[in-house]
């Protein structure tokens, strides 16, 4: 099969925005049945009833496959199918409820440019933590014919992937990834010789040159396989039945590998394989993690015997989109937090939300009220007319759940409450019934969504887990971050309407009297289209803001598109802004100190998809004292549609309790510490900053204003968690490096809670260890030397971060077993061993260190397995990495096929000059005739650029 073209379609595929990292629905798994599995399919999928019967047939094989793998321990048997609004309408489709998209556990949209048509599943967390999502493409689901062919059977492809979903399984395969973190395809094994990276060890086939069919050469740089070589696997004479991560495509593969020595042997799991299953899982089985998956753990869900594994389908489909703002009106939000609440209602009806959605708007102290019905915003006066019910005075009395069922009375006005959303904001504590708890029954019968906001640190402490609960975001804005609140409403649009527009810039500044603050924004070219700078102030003398285009135009007071109202300016440029920097003076001519809030947001171009950042965290709430040590993770992705974004300056701001200081993180996105993937687009770290008990509010900013632009790109590539394709060539994967202009942009991680931190915050002995690491690498082998170069990304003190680690503990073993087994018994390797680098010097966290170092013995059948753990000045120790070995007999230099075609061509340069024109024409003859027998290029397409590589995995 011939690599597909992928590559080159991708800037003719349609763009897909992801949408805000919403909590994904909740499978559940009850009696050995999976219910609540929802499949949603995108609404710029062209209507296609096909899809919906090739879902129901794939996912009935799927739950056969399924109950056989997990040997008779569950099976799908509930599945919810959610059509888009944009699909005609059916009696038999139910209404959706909290069902959307962008919840959905198994997406039908439009292909990731970097998988193809190929399934995966985005997982940005570690070992035995559920995937985001997976991701089908149209194709993928209606040609039957084409999936197989590559993927083989749909049931068990469905199966590979949901092991990533659910369980938190990695691939066990070799995969090259040019871009980001390879797994070689072979391995020096302790059994003896090289063997291919794989699960079981039984698995029959042999390994050849991918593109000549040779038999494999040792490669003298790598002491194993060359980087052509591949396992082909023979269906004929295989017996292994195990793995599913592996070849899960194979007739007899029907379970995962398990680490059971009196199971199965032909599924026994096989640890040495330097896959990523085993880097992440560390030496762990499928099933090893599986049976501490809830799923399975301490026993659960026993086998049992069932009449029959067809799942049960429900149609639902999308409503149109209403959200209804339940704002607090009580006391304690008088003045200054009502009004700048106002502020941030007002810019959201007036710019956030789109033509055609519906808004309405309830308040609530003692009582509740609806203070306007929904309607759908059709035209400028019906977004005047909601902005002039949004409060402006208070009343005694905190009745929460009183506004909440208002809330849902408003929606019921209009028609079947189901996936209606609920946008709460709240400062303050119940003080009357109906309170929360007493109504999320309610609540979750009409199946509507509620987005919270605590609008200060005292606000209730249910409103996280009702929004939990309920399927919404939950955000946390301190009582003077109107930056926060803002973030809060445009994200809960983001996240429930899937709205297009990007923010590029929220801050809030104190300008002295008679002062002016001057700063820039830089608009890309992926937005452009409305884009509009607010700037709010409370109270006090009106400022000027003085504009400057890219193109050097001046806009201030007086221009055709500078706005003012009571409290804002806005400037709205008409069209396509132009790219470039974009400055800005703000003047305060009065005498006296003034906040000034500034809001830049832009929309793609009609038919592109933004640079969009999006933002989470690992858990909503946390108890410091339960478990130690305490960390929170903090994920952003940063990308272009499907496609990640890399090199991009990535900062987490955490408005930390008691007082609100900001701690600022940089992101990473290096497949180290936090981090699972090396450049997925997704950047993640370790929180460890905790201050006091209380809310901790996130904002990620993305600036890449400042400097050199030069390493800012799109890279366009196929890793990852994808199904392995069944013809090892088939797919070659491109890496393209896309420059990016500079590009701003601001978004909200939404809230965590933490209790039990100690009064007086936290100790300060450092009890916290480095990070394990995970991608431990053997760079090349010398035979000649008895050398082994060794690379990895070094841990931090704590965790990812702080100051560097003191010493790495590097111990190595003649067999992978004893070090397996016996770290801490095995040799150590000292500084006197060590020819290039430095142990005992560390490099800071998420920078690579390389180690050159000497090995005690070296011939035939020499393998040695190396492991080491970072340790801080406490002797904090990170648990052991992952392992690898290197071989050290003798290998020959490899003679290369295009060696042959070098000394033709030399010789007939050769020949050429000295013989000269009476050989003209033999010469011609013979290099022609060599051309002709060059490997079959015709089969396999030359790699179109230098960067291009084989990727047998997607
Ligand atoms: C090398 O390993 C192979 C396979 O295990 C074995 O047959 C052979 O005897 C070994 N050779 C030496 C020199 O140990
Ligand atoms: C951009 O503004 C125009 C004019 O106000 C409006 O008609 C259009 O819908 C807006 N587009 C977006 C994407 O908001
Ligand atoms: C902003 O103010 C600075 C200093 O007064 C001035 O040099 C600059 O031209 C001004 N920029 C704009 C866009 O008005
Ligand atoms: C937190 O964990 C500790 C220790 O397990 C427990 O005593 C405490 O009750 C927990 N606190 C909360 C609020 O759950
Ligand atoms: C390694 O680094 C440590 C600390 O910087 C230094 O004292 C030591 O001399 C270095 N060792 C070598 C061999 O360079």
């Amino acid at each position: 099969m011939a690599a597909t073209p992928w590559v080159l379609l991708l800037f003719a595929l349609a763009w897909r925005s992801e949408a805000v990292f919403t909590s994904p629905h909740q499978i559940k798994l009850q009696n050995n049945e999976y219910s609540d599995v929802l499949v949603a399919i995108h609404r710029d999928i062209p209507e296609d009833l096909r899809i919906v019967d090739r879902l129901k047939e794939i996912l009935t094989k799927a739950s056969e496959d399924l109950y056989i793998a997990t040997n008779s321990r569950a099976f799908l048997k509930e599945v919810k199918i959610l059509i888009p609004k944009t699909w005609s309408k059916k009696p038999e489709y139910q209404p959706a409820g909290t069902e959307t998209f962008e919840r959905a556990n198994v997406r039908v949209d439009v292909p990731n440019a970097l998988y193809g048509d190929n399934p995966y599943v985005q997982q940005k967390g570690g070992c035995g933590e559920a995937g985001d999502y997976m991701h089908l493409t149209p194709k993928y689901v209606l040609d039957k014919q084409y999936g197989e062919a590559y993927w083989g059977p749909n049931g068990k492809t469905f199966v590979h992937e949901w092991a990533h979903l659910r369980w938190g399984l990695f691939d066990e395969y070799g995969q090259d990834d040019p871009a980001g973190q390879s797994y070689p395809h072979f391995y020096s094994g302790s059994l003896g010789g090289v063997q291919p990276t794989r699960c079981s060890a039984w698995v029959a086939g042999t390994n050849k040159h991918m593109v000549t069919g040779a038999p494999c050469q040792l490669d003298p740089v790598t002491g194993v396989y060359g980087p052509e070589c591949r396992f082909y696997p023979d269906e004929q004479t295989n017996r292994a039945t195990g793995s599913y991560m592996f070849m899960h495509f194979l007739n007899q593969v029907t379970s995962f590998c398990h680490s059971d020595p009196s199971g199965d042997p032909l599924s026994y799991h096989n640890r040495e394989a330097p896959n990523k299953h085993n880097s992440l899982c560390g030496g762990q089985s499928a099933w090893g993690v599986m049976d501490r998956h809830p799923d399975f753990a301490n026993g659960a869900n026993p086998p049992r015997e069932v009449q029959s594994t067809v799942p049960d389908f429900v149609l639902l489909q999308e409503n149109d989109y209403r959200i209804v703002l339940v704002l607090d009106a009580s006391n304690s939000m008088r003045g200054e937090p009502l009004r700048r609440l106002g502020q941030v209602a007002t810019r959201f009806i007036r710019s956030t939300v789109g033509f055609g959605a519906s808004v309405g708007l309830v308040k609530f102290a003692r009582h509740a009220s609806i203070d306007h019905p929904v309607i759908s915003v059709d035209s400028q006066a019906d977004r005047d007319a909601l902005i002039a019910t949004i409060p402006t005075t208070t009343v005694l009395y905190t009745c929460i759940g009183c506004g909440l069922l208002k809330g849902v009375e408003a929606l019921e006005a209009v028609g079947p409450p189901e996936g209606g959303v609920l946008l709460l904001v709240t400062d303050g504590r119940e003080t009357t019934a109906p309170r929360i708890r007493d109504v999320i029954p309610e609540l979750l019968r009409k199946r509507v969504i509620v987005a919270t906001v605590a609008y200060s640190q005292n606000a209730d402490a249910t409103l996280e887990s009702l929004a939990q609960q309920t399927g919404g975001p939950s955000f946390y804005a301190a009582r003077r971050d109107s930056a926060a609140l803002d973030n809060a409403f445009t994200a809960t649009f983001e996240a429930t309407a899937g709205g297009k527009g990007v923010k590029l810039l929220n801050e809030e500044r104190t300008i002295a009297g008679g002062q002016t603050y001057t700063n820039h924004v830089h608009v890309d070219s992926s937005v452009g289209q409305n884009t509009t700078f607010s700037f709010y102030w409370l109270g006090g003398s009106r400022p000027t803001v003085t504009m400057e285009t890219p193109v050097g135009h001046v806009i201030t007071e007086g221009s055709p598109m500078y706005d003012v109202t009571s409290d804002t300016i806005t400037v709205e440029i008409p069209g396509m802004a132009p790219p470039g920097k974009w400055a800005y003076n703000i003047s305060n001519p009065g005498p006296d100190d003034h906040d000034v809030i500034t809001i830049i947001t832009s929309y793609p171009p009609t038919d592109g998809e933004p640079i969009r950042v999006k933002a989470q965290v690992s858990a909503v709430s946390l108890n410091y004292s339960s478990s130690q040590p305490t960390a929170l993770r903090i994920f952003a992705s940063v990308r272009r549609g499907y496609l990640p974004v890399t090199g991009a300056v990535v900062k987490v701001h955490i408005a930390k309790p008691p007082d609100g200081r900001v701690e600022e993180l940089l992101l990473l996105d290096n497949g180290a510490g936090a981090d699972v993937t090396k450049n997925d687009g997704i950047y993640s770290r370790y929180f460890l900053g905790f201050s006091a008990d209380g809310r901790y509010g996130v904002s990620v900013t993305v600036d890449n204003s400042q400097g050199d632009a030069a390493g800012y790109t799109v890279i366009q590539r196929r890793a990852g968690s994808g199904a392995m394709p069944m013809d090892p060539d088939a797919g070659g994967s491109s890496v393209q490096q896309e420059p990016l202009q500079q590009f701003q942009r601001m978004t909200t991680g939404g809230v965590f809670e933490v209790q039990g931190v100690p009064s007086g915050g936290v100790p300060t002995v450092d009890v916290l260890p480095p990070s394990r690491v995970t991608d431990l690498a053997v760079v090349d082998v010398s035979h000649a030397d008895a050398t082994v170069t060794l690379r990895w990304t070094a841990s931090g003190d704590d965790f990812d971060q702080g100051g560097p680690a003191n010493f790495v503990e590097l111990r190595y073993g003649r067999h992978f077993d004893q070090l397996a087994d016996d770290f801490l018994g095995s040799p150590l390797v000292d500084q006197s061993q060590v020819l290039q680098g430095n142990l005992t010097s560390p490099p800071p966290p998420g920078h690579v260190q390389t180690v050159n170092i000497r090995v005690p013995e070296r011939g035939h059948n020499v393998t040695f397995a190396f492991s080491l753990r970072m340790c801080d000045d406490q002797d904090n120790c990170s648990p052991p990495s992952n392992i690898v070995t290197s071989n050290l007999e003798h290998i020959a230099q490899p003679i290369k096929a295009n060696n042959t075609v070098t000394w033709v061509i030399i010789g007939c340069v050769v020949g050429v000059a000295v013989l000269a024109a009476i050989l003209i024409l033999l010469y011609f003859t013979v290099c022609r005739a060599k051309k002709q027998i060059k490997p079959a290029d015709s089969i396999h397409p030359a790699p179109t650029n230098g960067n291009t590589s084989y990727a047998r995995t997607v």
